[in-house]
C-alpha cells in the first residue's frame, strides 16, 4: 500500500493522505538556519545547532505523534467550524489533502468546506529565516469570511534545559509585539545578542504571546482558546511559554485567492547595538526590519524560492543518470543525493528519532557521510575534514565525537574506538580523488585542537595508520577497544550494571580482543595511504604501506577465515566472534563487506565463498541481516549488541549501513545481478508499494529494517540520519554504474545486471562535463572493452581530465 507517489519531474515526493504510519519529515535549510517539517507541519527550526539553539519547540514520543510545529489554522467566521489546513493539529476532515516535499521545502495544501488553502515552507539560501508562504482561495460561489490563526511555540534556545529547567523557564520567557511582528526575546536582557521573530504579511485583528492564554489552559493544539471563539486575546508573554500567534481576517469573494506571508527568522545584532534607545531594554530593530519586510513581499519570497531551486539544480546536477531502472534513477539523480546533503548538513543531530540535543557529530560518520556529498559540495568537504582531523589525538587516535558549535572533541564519550582513525584515510581519499587538490594535505592541522601542536594533514593520516599497528593482538590483528564499527560489539566492557553506557565503559584491560574488520579496514586505508604518498612522489613510503597492508591481509586469511566466511573478532579470552563454532553469532556482515573491499580473499576464491554464505545465511526479501543466528539473550562478553531483542538494531537487524558492502563486493567479483538484487531489497522507493509495513519515509533509506527474526519483519526505523545515505550513493554510482573518481580521472567499471542493455549519465568532474554512455549485449555483467573519449580510444577504462569548462563525450563499450 501506498501514501503517495513519487513525482520525479519536480523532484518530489506527493503525500496524499495525511495519516501516514510515522509522521514523513523533510528538511528545510542548506548552511546555517534549518528545521525540520513533516507532512502534517509538524517539526521545528534552529540556528546551527539543535541543541543550543533551538528556535521552537516540538514534543518528541508525544501522543499523537508529532506535535510542535509550523501551524495554521482557518475559521469560518459564520458557521464558526475551525480547521488545520495541514491536517495537524485539529485533524479535522480534508479534501485534496496533498504533502509535497522537495528540495529544501515542502508544500501543504488542502480544501475544507470549499475553502482551499496552499502553504509553501521553505528557507531561502543564505538567510537565516524561514517563509510559510500561504495562499487561500475561495472555491464557494458564494462570499467566505474568514479568520486566518498562525501558532509556534518557542523553545527557550537550549532545548536540553528547555525540557528539564522548569523552576527557572517559568519566568523567563519574554516578547515583544510591534506592528505585525512577534519578537521572541529570553534571555536577551542578559547575555543573549540573539531574538527570533514572527512576521506576518498582513495587519492584525489580533495577536497572542502567551502559549496558555492561545490554547486555554486545558486545551491542547486541536482547541485552542483563540481559534475557538475566533478572536485573539492579544496577550504578551512573561515567563510561563511564550508562543507566536498571529490572527488575519480574510474576505474573500468567490473564486478570490488571498497570499499570506508569514516569516519566521533568526537575529543576531551587535553587542553594542542590542537595545534601541540604547538605555532601553527595547530591541533594536534596526537591523532586522528590513530583512524582514524584505521577505514578507511575495515577489522578493518567489525569488527566494526559486534561488532555492536553482541550488539544488545545481548541486544534483554534478551526477545524473539514466538506467533501465527507475528506482535508481530516482535515488541517485534525487533522493539518495538529497539525503546525502542532509546527514551532511545535520550528521546525526535533529530527525524524528534524533532528538537534536543527544548525538555530537561521529568522527567515523561524518568521514563516512563524506563519501557520500563530496562531489556536490567539495569546498564545504574541505573545511569538514579539517575541522575533524583537529580533533584527533597525538596517539593518531580520536575522540569518537565531536560538537560541531565548538568543534572540540567530546570527553564524554573519549576514544579508543580503534576504527575511526583509519576512517580519516578513507575520507580525505575521497577529497583528494575528486578535486585531486593535494594542497590539503599540506594543511597545519591541530591535534585535540590545541595551539601549538599542528603537523601537516599528512602526517594526520600517518598517524592514523600507525595507530593500528601499535596496537596489535595475540593474532596480530588490530585490537578492537571499546568497538569498531559496530559499536555495540563491546568486547571490554562487561557491563552489569543497569542504564551504563556500553559505549563509554570499558571494564577490562584491552589487550586480547581484536578486531577482523578493523584487519580488512586497515588493509583498505593502507593501500589509500600507499597512492597519497606515490603522489606526492614518496614511493618508499609507498611501499612500506603495501608491505603492512600485505601483512595485514595474510593475518586476516590466516586468523581472519572460517572456513566459509571471515570471521568478526577474538573476544576478551581469545575466543572466536563470528564463527561455525560459535553457537550464536556465528556469520556477520562487516568482515565480509570490508575485507572484500579491500581486496581480500578476491584472487583465492575466499570472496566469492564468503558472499556465497552472506546470500545464504544472511540475505532476505528485506535486505541482509548483520549476523545470525540473532542473539537470543544477553551475552556480557559482547556488549551492547546482544541488549536488543532478535531481529533489531545490530542484533540480527538490517543494518542498511553495511548492505553497500555487499553490493559493492558483488560488483568486484563481478556478480552484477547480485550486486543490483540487494541494492534493490532496501531501496526504499523500490519497497514504496510495502510502505504499510515498511512504515517509513519511501523516499529515504532508514538506518534499520527489522531482520527476520523479529515480529515486525521488513518494518524500518530510523530514517535519514544514517550512513546507510552515503555508502548506498557509493555503491549505486561508483560500484554499479561504475563511475569513480581517480586521481588520474574519471574510472569507468560498471557492474551491471545482465538484462540490461545500456544506461547514459552526466557527471561533472574537476570542471568538466562528461556525457557518458555505456552499452553492452544482454547477458554479461563487468568487463569493458573500449571507452571512447571525444571520439578518441581511450587506454584501458580510465577517463583523463579533460579542461574545465569543457563538454566530453564518452563512449563506454562493455562485452
Ligand atoms: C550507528 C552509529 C555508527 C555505527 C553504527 C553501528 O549508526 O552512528 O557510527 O557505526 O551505528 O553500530
Ligand atoms: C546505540 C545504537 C548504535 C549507535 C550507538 C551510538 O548503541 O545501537 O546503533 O551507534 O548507540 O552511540
Amino acid at each position: 500500500m501506498r501514501y503517495g507517489h513519487f513525482d520525479d519531474e519536480r523532484r518530489e515526493y506527493v503525500i496524499t493522505r495525511p495519516d501516514t504510519p510515522l509522521p514523513w519529515i523533510n528538511y528545510l535549510g542548506s548552511e546555517a538556519y534549518f528545521g525540520i517539517i513533516s507532512n502534517t507541519a509538524g517539526g521545528y527550526s534552529f540556528y546551527r545547532d539543535a541543541r543550543l539553539r533551538r528556535l521552537t519547540r516540538y514534543r518528541y514520543n508525544n501522543v499523537p505523534f508529532d506535535l510542535g510545529g509550523r501551524y495554521l489554522y482557518l475559521r469560518d467566521t459564520v458557521s464558526g467550524d475551525f480547521w488545520s489546513p495541514s491536517w495537524q493539529p485539529t485533524r479535522s476532515e480534508l479534501e485534496d489533502y496533498e504533502c509535497r516535499h522537495g528540495m529544501g521545502y515542502s508544500a501543504i495544501s488542502s480544501r475544507h468546506e470549499g475553502i482551499e488553502a496552499e502553504t509553501l515552507y521553505f528557507v531561502p539560501v543564505d538567510e537565516n529565516l524561514e517563509i510559510w508562504r500561504t495562499r487561500v482561495t475561495n472555491k464557494r460561489d458564494v462570499e467566505a469570511k474568514l479568520s486566518l490563526f498562525s501558532a509556534v511555540e518557542f523553545c527557550l534556545w537550549d532545548a536540553q534545559d528547555d525540557q528539564t529547567n522548569f523552576q527557572r523557564n517559568f519566568s523567563t520567557g519574554q516578547v515583544e509585539v510591534e506592528g505585525s511582528v512577534i519578537y521572541h526575546k529570553t534571555e536577551y536582557r542578559e547575555r543573549r545578542d540573539h531574538f527570533a521573530y514572527f512576521a506576518c504579511s498582513e495587519p492584525l485583528a489580533g495577536f497572542d504571546t502567551q502559549r496558555d492564554t492561545f490554547l486555554g489552559a486545558y486545551n491542547g493544539w486541536d482547541t485552542p482558546a483563540a481559534v475557538e471563539r475566533g478572536q485573539s486575546f492579544d496577550s504578551v508573554a512573561n515567563g510561563w511559554a511564550p508562543c507566536g500567534s498571529h490572527h488575519v481576517e480574510l474576505t474573500l469573494a468567490p473564486g478570490e485567492t488571498k497570499e499570506i506571508v508569514f516569516v519566521l527568522g533568526y537575529w543576531e545584532n551587535p553587542v553594542d547595538a542590542k537595545f534601541d534607545p540604547p538605555d532601553s531594554q527595547t530591541i533594536n530593530k534596526k537591523l532586522v526590519k528590513p530583512v524582514i519586510e524584505r521577505y514578507l513581499r511575495s515577489d522578493e519570497a518567489e525569488g527566494a524560492f526559486q534561488r532555492l531551486r536553482d541550488y539544488w539544480s545545481e548541486l544534483l546536477g554534478i551526477l545524473q543518470v539514466s538506467t533501465p531502472d527507475e528506482h535508481t534513477n530516482r535515488m541517485v539523480n534525487i533522493w539518495n543525493a538529497y539525503q546525502c546533503m542532509v546527514t551532511f548538513n545535520m550528521s546525526r543531530s535533529a530527525s524524528f528519532y534524533e532528538s537534536g540535543i543527544g548525538r555530537g557529530m561521529g568522527f567515523r560518520d561524518s568521514n563516512q557521510d563524506l563519501l557520500g556529498f563530496v562531489h556536490m559540495v567539495p569546498e564545504r568537504a574541505r573545511e569538514r575534514i579539517l575541522d575533524i582531523a583537529a580533533t584527533q589525538l597525538p596517539s593518531g587516535g580520536a575522540y569518537h565525537q565531536y560538537q560541531p558549535l565548538t568543534k572540540r572533541g567530546n570527553d564524554d564519550v573519549g576514544s579508543g574506538f580503534n576504527d575511526d582513525p583509519a576512517w580519516l584515510i578513507l575520507g580525505v581519499a575521497a577529497y583528494l580523488k575528486e578535486t585531486g587538490d593535494l594542497s590539503i594535505l599540506d594543511e597545519q592541522v591541530t591535534y585535540d585542537n590545541e595551539p601549538g601542536s599542528e603537523s601537516p594533514l599528512y602526517e594526520h593520516l600517518q598517524r592514523s595508520l600507525r595507530y593500528t599497528l601499535q596496537r596489535l593482538g595475540p593474532h596480530e590483528l588490530p585490537l578492537i577497544g571499546r568497538a569498531d564499527w559496530n559499536d555495540c560489539l563491546n568486547l571490554n566492557c562487561f557491563s552489569t550494571t543497569p542504564g551504563e553506557s556500553f559505549q563509554t565503559t570499558e571494564n577490562k584491560e584491552g589487550g586480547v580482543a581484536e578486531s577482523v574488520f578493523i584487519g580488512g579496514l586497515f588493509v583498505l586505508a593502507a593501500e589509500e595511504l600507499a597512492q597519497i604518498a606515490e603522489l606526492r612522489g614518496h614511493t618508499d613510503e609507498a611501499e612500506s604501506y603495501r608491505a603492512d597492508g600485505a601483512q595485514m591481509d595474510a593475518v586476516v586469511r590466516k586468523h581472519g577465515w572460517d572456513g566459509e566466511w571471515f570471521r568478526r573478532a577474538y573476544d576478551y579470552f581469545g575466543d572466536v566472534v563470528g564463527s561455525a563454532e560459535n553457537e550464536e553469532g556465528q556469520i556477520f556482515i562487516e568482515p565480509q563487506g570490508i575485507c572484500i573491499v579491500a581486496g581480500i580473499g578476491v584472487d583465492d576464491g575466499k570472496a566469492e565463498t564468503a558472499l556465497d554464505s552472506v546470500a545464504s545465511r544472511l540475505a532476505c526479501e528485506h535486505g541482509i541481516v548483520l549476523q545470525q543466528p540473532a542473539f537470543t539473550h544477553y551475552y556480557v562478553n559482547l556488549g551492547e549488541i546482544s541488549s536488543y531483542p532478535p531481529g533489531y538494531k545490530e542484533n540480527a537487524g538490517i543494518f542498511c549501513h553495511t548492505n553497500p558492502w555487499i553490493m559493492i563486493a558483488e560488483s568486484i567479483i563481478g556478480r552484477g545481478d547480485a550486486a543490483f538484487d540487494y541494492y534493490q531489497r532496501i531501496n526504499p522507493s523500490a519497497r514504496e508499494d510495502i510502505s504499510e509495513l515498511h512504515r517509513c519515509e519511501p523516499y529515504v533509506y532508514p538506518q534499520m529494517i527489522a531482520g527476520k527474526d523479529a515480529p515486525s519483519f521488513g518494518e524500518a526505523k530510523n530514517s535519514w540520519l544514517s550512513g546507510t545515505a552515503a555508502w548506498n550513493f557509493v555503491a549505486a554510482s561508483q560500484w554499479i554504474l561504475g563511475i569513480r573518481a581517480e586521481y588520474n580521472g574519471l574510472r569507468i567499471d560498471p557492474c551491471l545486471p545482465k538484462e540490461w542493455e545500456r544506461f547514459e549519465a552526466t557527471r561533472i568532474f574537476r570542471g568538466a562535463t562528461y556525457r557518458i554512455s555505456v552499452s553492452k549485449p544482454k547477458g554479461v555483467c563487468k568487463g569493458v572493452t573500449q571507452v571512447v573519449v571525444n571520439g578518441k580510444k581511450a587506454e584501458g577504462n580510465l577517463v583523463t581530465p579533460q579542461p574545465a569548462g569543457s563538454e566530453v563525450v564518452v563512449e563506454v563499450t562493455m562485452g
